[in-house]
C-alpha cells in the first residue's frame, strides 16, 4: 500500500482537545444530574458513561452521549420501566434539555442537551452475559471490554476505520444502513491490529461467511450470516448479525479501491448534489418512469419501521411484475416521523390491451373440452397448445397500484404489520417529476434520490 499521511487525517477526524474536554465535562454534569434526580425520587441506581465516548473512539463532531442507568438485578420490571424513564426526564429537565421517549429493547429517553444528543438508557447492573436481562445490558460489558483491551495507539486506528466506513457509506448497524457497528469496528482493530491490516484483509481475504472469534468461544458454527463476529462478552451473539451482504460487499470493494489508489478523500464525506433540477434531468435521461408512494409512518420504534417498509416495497414490486410490468429498481426512505417514500422506477409501465392466456395442450382432452367450452371460436393453437387473447386487467401500472392499495384488493400485497391501515387510508401515488416540482423538499429526500441514482459513487474516490 502506498504511504498516506494518517497523522494529517487524524487531525481532522479526531475530536480536538477542546471538543474532548467539552464533551467529557458535559457528560460529567449529566451523570451528576442523574444522581441528583435519583436521590430526589428515592431510587437506588448507578449511572455510567458508555459507548464510543467512554471508549475514546468517537469521531469529531459526532458525539452522541450514551449513558446507562443501572438498576440492581432484582429490580421489579414495572418499577424498572417507570423509574428508568422518570430519572431520564428529570435529569434532562435539570440540564435544560429537550426530551423525547424512544424504544430499544425497552423504553428510554433521549435528551437534546447543549447541542448534543444524549441517550438515557435504563439497564440491569450485570457482571457477565449469563445475567443478561435485556439487550442493552451488553453495552456495559462491551464498554468495559474495549476499555481494558484496546491499546492506546489503537484508538486512532478505530477512528480511521470508522471514518473510512462512514465516508464510503458502510458505517452504522441500524436498519436504515445495515452496515458495521462501532463496536464491530473496534473488534476488527483488536483482531487485525490496525486500520491498514483490516483494509488489506477485507480486500484480499474476506469470503462469504468470513468469521472471527476474539475470545475463542468456539461458537462460530452456530451462526449463518454473511459475516460472523462472535461477541467477546457473549458467545451467543454475532455482532455482525445486522450487517447486510450489500454493505459487507461495498466495504470489501471500497477497500480494494483504496489499496489501488489510497487517498485522503476516503476520510472525507462526499458532497452530494441536491439540486432538484439536476435530479429530474438525470431521471429523465434514463427514459424510465418513477413513481413515489407516500404516507405517514406509524408511531413505532424506528428500527421496527424499516423492515416493514422494505417488506411492503418488495411485495409491491413482486405483484406489479406478476401483472406483466417491469421494475427497473426500487428503494425506500423515511424521516421516521412524518413521511415514508417508496420509490419504484419502471422499465415497463404501460402494456397493450390484450394479453395472451395459455390453455391446455391438445393431448389433455378433458381440459381442452372445458377450455373450448369457455372460449370457443376465440381460442387458437400455438403448436400443440391452446391460447386465447383476453383483455388485460391493468394496462397502466398507476391504476394497478391504486387498486392494490384499497381495502378490497389489499390482500394481494404483504404490508408491514403496522403500515397496512396507514397506506390504505392515506397513501398518495405521485410521479417523481411532479413531486420534485414542489418547493421546499427535504434535503434528505434529495440526497436519497441522488444516492439512488449514483449507487457506486461513494466506493471510489
Ligand atoms: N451496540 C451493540 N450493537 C449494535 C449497536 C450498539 O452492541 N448493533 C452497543 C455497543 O455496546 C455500543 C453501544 O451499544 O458501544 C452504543 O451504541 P452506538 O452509539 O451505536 O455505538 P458506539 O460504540 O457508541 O459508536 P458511535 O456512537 O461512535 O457510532
Ligand atoms: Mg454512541
Amino acid at each position: 500500500m502506498q504511504e498516506i499521511n494518517y497523522k494529517n487525517i487524524l487531525k481532522k477526524i479526531k475530536p480536538s482537545k477542546q471538543e474532548n474536554e467539552k464533551v467529557k465535562k458535559l457528560s460529567k454534569h449529566i451523570l451528576e444530574a442523574i444522581y441528583e434526580s435519583s436521590v430526589s425520587l428515592d431510587v437506588k441506581v448507578d449511572a455510567m458513561l458508555v459507548g464510543s465516548i467512554a471508549k475514546g473512539t468517537w469521531l469529531a463532531g459526532n458525539a452522541d452521549i450514551d449513558i446507562l442507568i443501572k438498576f440492581p438485578l432484582d429490580t421489579d420490571e414495572k418499577y424498572f420501566k417507570k423509574y428508568g424513564l422518570k430519572i431520564g426526564h428529570k435529569a434532562i429537565k435539570k440540564m435544560d434539555g429537550i426530551s423525547e421517549e424512544r424504544y430499544a429493547s425497552h423504553p428510554y429517553v433521549t435528551g437534546y442537551i447543549q447541542g448534543y444528543f444524549v441517550d438515557f438508557v435504563p439497564c440491569y447492573n450485570i457482571k457477565s452475559s449469563q445475567e443478561l436481562k435485556s439487550a442493552v445490558d451488553r453495552t456495559l460489558l462491551h464498554t468495559e471490554f474495549i476499555q481494558s483491551n484496546l491499546k492506546q495507539e489503537q484508538h486512532d486506528e478505530v477512528v480511521l476505520l470508522k471514518k473510512f466506513m462512514d465516508s464510503v457509506g458502510t458505517y452504522g448497524s441500524e436498519f436504515k444502513v445495515g452496515g458495521f457497528a462501532g463496536y464491530l469496528c473496534e473488534m476488527l482493530i483488536l483482531y487485525y491490529g490496525s486500520f491498514n491490516e483490516t483494509i488489506k484483509n477485507a480486500a484480499e481475504n474476506w469470503n462469504y461467511g468470513f468469521s472471527f472469534d476474539l475470545k475463542e468461544h468456539g461458537t462460530i458454527q452456530y451462526f449463518k450470516d454473511p459475516m460472523v463476529a462472535v461477541d467477546p462478552v457473549d458467545k451467543n451473539r454475532n455482532v455482525a448479525a445486522a450487517l447486510t451482504l450489500q454493505k459487507m460487499s461495498e466495504f470489501i470493494i471500497a477497500s480494494e479501491n483504496f489499496i489501488i489508489n489510497p487517498s485522503e478523500k476516503y476520510f472525507t464525506n462526499k458532497d452530494i448534489i441536491t439540486d432538484p433540477i439536476k435530479i429530474i434531468d438525470q431521471f429523465n435521461l434514463r427514459g424510465t418512469k418513477t413513481l413515489l408512494i407516500t404516507f405517514k409512518p406509524p408511531n413505532i420504534p424506528s428500527d421496527a419501521i424499516y423492515p416493514q417498509i422494505k417488506k411492503t416495497e418488495n411485495s409491491i414490486v413482486k405483484v406489479v411484475e406478476s401483472e406483466g410490468f417491469s421494475v427497473f429498481g426500487s428503494e425506500s426512505w423515511t424521516d421516521e416521523k412524518d413521511l415514508v417514500l417508496i420509490l419504484i422506477e419502471f422499465e415497463i409501465w404501460n402494456l397493450p390491451i390484450i394479453q395472451k392466456h395459455y390453455g391446455p395442450y391438445i393431448w389433455i382432452r378433458e381440459h381442452q373440452k372445458r377450455f373450448l367450452g369457455k372460449y370457443g371460436q376465440n381460442a387458437c393453437l400455438e403448436g400443440d397448445r391452446w391460447v386465447v387473447n383476453v383483455k388485460r386487467s391493468y394496462e397502466n401500472v398507476e391504476i394497478l397500484l391504486s387498486d392494490l392499495m384499497t381495502e378490497k384488493k389489499s390482500g394481494y400485497l404483504k404490508f408491514g404489520k403496522h403500515l397496512k391501515k396507514k397506506i390504505i387510508n392515506e397513501h398518495k401515488i405521485i410521479d417523481l417529476n411532479i413531486f420534485l416540482e414542489s418547493d421546499n423538499i427535504d434535503d434528505n429526500i434529495l440526497k436519497f434520490l441522488y444516492n439512488y441514482l449514483n449507487k457506486g459513487e461513494l466506493l471510489i474516490r
